[in-house]
């Protein structure tokens, strides 16, 4: 190639390059939270943003009304950058997204995560008309109701993750249908209420109830059948916590 071949050369495929890189085809980010998205006053809450090799920025936003302010930058080569926030509040709680750099683009904003702050109200209470230890394919209700207070939302969480909101126009109660249920369902739930004027600043946590969907057992329609399925049956007992 002569030299003018060469510079022509040059100019062709750093020109491509470049407008490869612009136009970006880059991944959507993932966003979660560990140990969860409803996160206790004062509690520290991981927010992991997982982009691409290579990527070398890291930026993470929280949303307001129709913009977005950023909370914080992470420099340095990683495939998922971890911001942590220390000390859950009013000011923390609300929706996150974030993306990442890497060569000449920003990637598409990740989808948006919801952080919910917790303890800011008395705790509602959480009960069910109908059992807690069931077959699968049923449906499971449970109530949440606040003794003082009118809210107009409420919120089923399971193992610090909002499942089901519901609701309610000056209310105290809310209601919620779980099912048809599988064994997936078992597990500790909990719930929280809130006025949908601040949707991220939530109760404090009712007391847990612990339901239990077992596939092997006799259908435990009484007491009594209760504790003969908890002598019977040890597997999906234990993987449901209770010893
Ligand atoms: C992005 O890259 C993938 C594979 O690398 C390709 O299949 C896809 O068509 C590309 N998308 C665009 C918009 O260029
Ligand atoms: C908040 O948590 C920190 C520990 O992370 C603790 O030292 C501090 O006393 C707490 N503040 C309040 C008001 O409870
Ligand atoms: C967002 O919009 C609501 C009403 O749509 C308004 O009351 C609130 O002040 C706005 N918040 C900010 C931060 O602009
Ligand atoms: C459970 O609820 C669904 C609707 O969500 C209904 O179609 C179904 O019949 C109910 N099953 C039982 C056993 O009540
Ligand atoms: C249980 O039900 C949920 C929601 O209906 C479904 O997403 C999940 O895959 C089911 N799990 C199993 C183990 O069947």
């Amino acid at each position: 190639m002569t030299p003018r071949d060469t510079t022509l050369f040059c100019l062709v495929l750093c020109l491509g390059q470049k407008i490869e890189a612009q136009e970006g085809n880059l991944s959507t980010p993932t966003i979660s939270a560990t140990p969860g998205s409803v996160i206790p006053w004062n509690e520290s809450v991981k927010i992991l943003c997982g982009g691409a090799p290579e990527s070398y920025l890291y930026q993470l936003e929280i949303l307001g009304n129709s913009t977005y302010t950023v909370v914080e930058k992470k420099w340095g080569f990683q495939k998922t950058a971890e911001f942590v926030i220390k000390h859950m509040d009013t000011n923390t709680a609300g929706r996150y997204q974030c993306r990442y750099r890497k060569q000449y683009s920003w990637s598409v904003h990740s989808d948006a995560l919801e952080l919910v702050v917790t303890g800011l109200y008395d705790k509602p209470s959480l009960s069910t008309n109908g059992y807690l230890v069931v077959m699968p394919g049923v449906n499971v209700s449970l109530r949440c109701s606040s003794a003082h207070i009118s809210f107009n939302r409420f919120s089923l969480s399971k193992e610090r993750r909002a499942v089901l909101s519901q609701h309610q126009n000056g209310g105290r109660w809310g209601d919620f249908i779980l099912g048809p249920v599988n064994l997936s369902f078992s597990g500790i739930y909990t719930c929280y209420s809130w006025y949908s004027s601040s949707p991220y600043v939530w109760s404090a946590p009712s007391d847990a109830l612990q339901l239990v969907v077992t596939g092997k057992c006799t259908p435990a329609h009484t007491y009594v059948l209760f504790l003969r399925a908890l002598a019977d049956c040890s597997g999906p007992w234990q993987q449901a916590g209770i010893q």
